[in-house]
């Protein structure tokens, strides 16, 4: 199967991301289904006119992002996301055996409201802006997104069951979901002008490279605002680790907060800020979580670890500078 790679004499990102792209793209699409072997290094070398070395690159990436996996001395293949291991590999609750709990939903409370005058003020949202969600999960984000009147919505996930649901789910002509790594973001430079990701960027293994790819999908002045949970510092990962499954399977990564500030301005981004929003957030889903069955799971164990400033819920936000 040929593939071409496009002209990239303008293209501004390098040039293993462009392979990724391509890759990733060749994959969405079904070039290559799940569990197929890949052409070897060498023949997507020559189809896409590029180093053996940047397509190992690409490769590398693509492993890390687990969209594919290289195995000794008989190639690359299509991670299959539908298999049961990869389809659970984001779900936060295990039972004590390791296996994946059983979900049934049963809504006990609810609030909601507008963004308050300062949220509003961080993320800038408004008529006519092209938004771009990174992680988008279902899609519940980004729909509510639509609110606030932009010209259009994307949102990106990296499991393609998740893309599926959000679809399914969303249907307003305004909104699409593609499948995409937060560190090789499929779309052109400065595609959009606000870029958003909610409680996802813990999953992300490459903080600097969604920083990169971020600040390169945005338009000169474009904004972004990041929601989830960062450690304090380098030095909390084990206790994390210790009292926090999730942290301990590797699902969430302890990236601390200082890095991820570090690694937005190594992109290029200015005007960095980051606000603690944990008041706003553990005590309720502490409280969601106590009036369910898992009253007595380590779930319960965020609040100590809150408490003693190991981690924190952040508001993280950002902009492209305008020339
Ligand atoms: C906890 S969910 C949050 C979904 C949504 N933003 C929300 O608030 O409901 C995290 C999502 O991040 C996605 N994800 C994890 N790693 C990713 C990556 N490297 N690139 C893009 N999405 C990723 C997961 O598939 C999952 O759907």
């Amino acid at each position: 199967m040929a593939v071409a790679m496009k002209s990239c004499a303008l293209a501004r990102e390098p040039l293993y991301v462009q392979v990724c792209e391509l890759l990733i793209r060749q994959i969405a699409d079904g070039a290559w289904k799940p569990n197929a072997a890949l052409p070897n290094e060498m023949e997507l070398a020559r189809e896409m006119g590029v180093s053996a070395g940047t397509v190992r690159k690409a490769l590398e990436k693509l492993e890390t992002d687990r969209l594919v996996v290289r195995r000794q001395g008989r190639g690359t293949f299509v991670v299959d996301q539908a298999a049961p291991e990869a389809a659970s590999r984001f779900d936060r609750l295990r039972r004590s055996d390791g296996e994946p709990l059983t979900w049934s939903s049963r809504l006990l409370d609810h609030g909601g409201g507008e963004p308050t005058p300062s949220e509003q003020r961080m993320l800038q949202i408004g008529p006519g802006d092209r938004v771009l969600e990174v992680g988008c999960g279902r899609g519940l984000g980004a729909s509510s997104v639509l609110r606030r009147d932009p010209a259009r919505v994307c949102g990106i996930d990296l499991m393609p069951e998740q893309v599926a649901r959000s679809r399914e789910a969303n249907t307003d002509p305004r909104l699409t979901f593609e499948q995409g790594s937060a560190a090789a973001i499929p779309f052109r430079d400065g595609s959009f002008n606000r870029l958003l990701s909610v409680e996802a960027a813990q999953h992300f293994e490459d903080i600097p490279g969604f920083a990169r790819e971020s600040h390169r999908v945005l338009e000169p002045g474009g904004r972004f605002a990041l929601a989830t949970f960062f450690a304090a510092d380098e030095h909390a990962a084990p206790e994390l680790a210790r009292l926090l499954d999730s942290f301990a399977t590797g699902l969430d990564l302890a990236h601390p907060i200082g890095g991820v500030q570090e690694g937005l301005r190594a992109a290029g981004f200015t005007d960095i800020a980051a606000t603690s929003i944990g008041e706003h957030v553990w005590r309720h889903f502490d409280r969601w979580l106590a009036q369910t069955e898992y009253r007595d799971s380590w779930g319960r164990s965020w609040i100590p670890l809150v408490e003693r400033g190991l981690v924190d819920y952040y508001l993280l936000t950002a902009c492209k500078s305008a020339v």
